[in-house]
């Protein structure tokens, strides 16, 4: 079992994630990130949700916007409140700082820590920051974001661009260009492991029914399909059965401007080039292949009340 730093922006597919997780790893604490909602809200949903599924995890406020880029809208998909509109929230979004959280508990536990990252990177970047001491006693950060283009998932905001990626591209770059242990579970495979609503209200989860009825509800309307993609709980999918996914290894950059802007590239040339924006990175984990049928078991064995 893990210790977790769980990083979100939490949604729907995120609250899924963080149901996973719970169940199967121990959980150190919960930073928000601005994303599918405001950072504030982001705040609000995690509380909420750990109450009503009986979660114990403290709550830490990350950044509200990118690095670099003017902030965007958030996304619609789950919901006003990112939780399906499902539930009052009487909860603070007051909270200590998320970013000061993981240097303290990276700092304090070296080669201990595993970081999901499951929103926009901002504060992981602004973790390494402020403290590169930590890039080196990081056991391991499980990202999902990025697309690189197999199988045609090459991205869900722009035909370039993943959402979390696209959301802060400057951050992305920074995390995935340092030499930080990464693993990326991208849209590449993340599209590859479905859930229906059948199969969610078989999970005998009153909560995770209630906050994924709009989202359902959309994809039925829009593409003819009563169900979602489980994107972020591939990462813990990862922790839990890695002999499930087929890895690559290279070194990973991100496009920050232009059409392209939020792109994420493997290095596949072999040119040697003075100019080589690839030279002396890490080459990063890249899970480009699922065996989505293990997966999907395996969450509904462990998330089925
Ligand atoms: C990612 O975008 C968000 O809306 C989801 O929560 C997931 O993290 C998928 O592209
Ligand atoms: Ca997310």
């Amino acid at each position: 079992m893990r210790t977790l730093i769980f990083d979100t922006d939490i949604g729907v597919d995120d609250a899924f994630a963080l149901a996973y997780a719970a169940r199967t790893q121990r959980l150190l604490g919960i930073t928000t990130v601005f994303g599918n909602v405001a950072v504030g809200q982001a705040v609000k949903n995690a509380r909420l949700f750990c109450a009503k599924m009986n979660i114990s995890a403290p709550v830490y406020r990350g950044c509200s916007r990118p690095l670099a880029l003017a902030p965007s809208a958030p996304a619609t998909l789950h919901g006003a409140d990112g939780l399906g509109d499902a539930f009052d929230n009487p909860y603070s979004d007051v909270a200590d700082s998320a970013v000061q959280f993981i240097i303290d508990s990276v700092r304090a536990q070296p080669h201990a820590i595993t970081l999901v990252a499951i929103g926009p990177l901002t504060n992981i970047a602004c973790a390494i920051n402020q403290a590169p001491d930590i890039i080196p006693l990081v056991k391991e950060l499980v990202i999902m974001g990025g697309a690189f283009g197999t199988d045609g998932h090459a991205g869900n905001v722009t035909p370039f661009a993943e959402f979390n990626i696209w959301k802060d591209a400057h951050a992305a770059d920074q995390v995935l260009a340092s030499a930080l242990p990464v693993v990326m579970l991208p849209l590449d495979v993340t599209h590859k492991v479905l859930i229906s609503g059948e199969e969610v209200r078989q999970l005998n989860q009153p909560v995770l029914s209630a906050i994924c009825r709009p989202y359902l509800a959309y994809s039925l309307q829009k593409e003819g399909f009563d169900g979602m993609a489980l994107h972020d709980t591939l990462t813990l999918s990862w922790l839990a059965l890695p002999q499930a996914f087929s890895v690559t290894t290279a070194p990973v950059r991100v496009v920050t401007e232009g059409i392209s802007r939020g792109q994420t590239l493997q290095r596949v040339s072999t040119l040697t080039s003075r100019d080589d924006p690839f030279a002396g990175l890490r080459a990063q984990r890249l899970c480009l292949g699922v065996d989505a049928e293990a997966v999907r078991q395996h969450f509904f064995a462990t998330l089925r009340a």
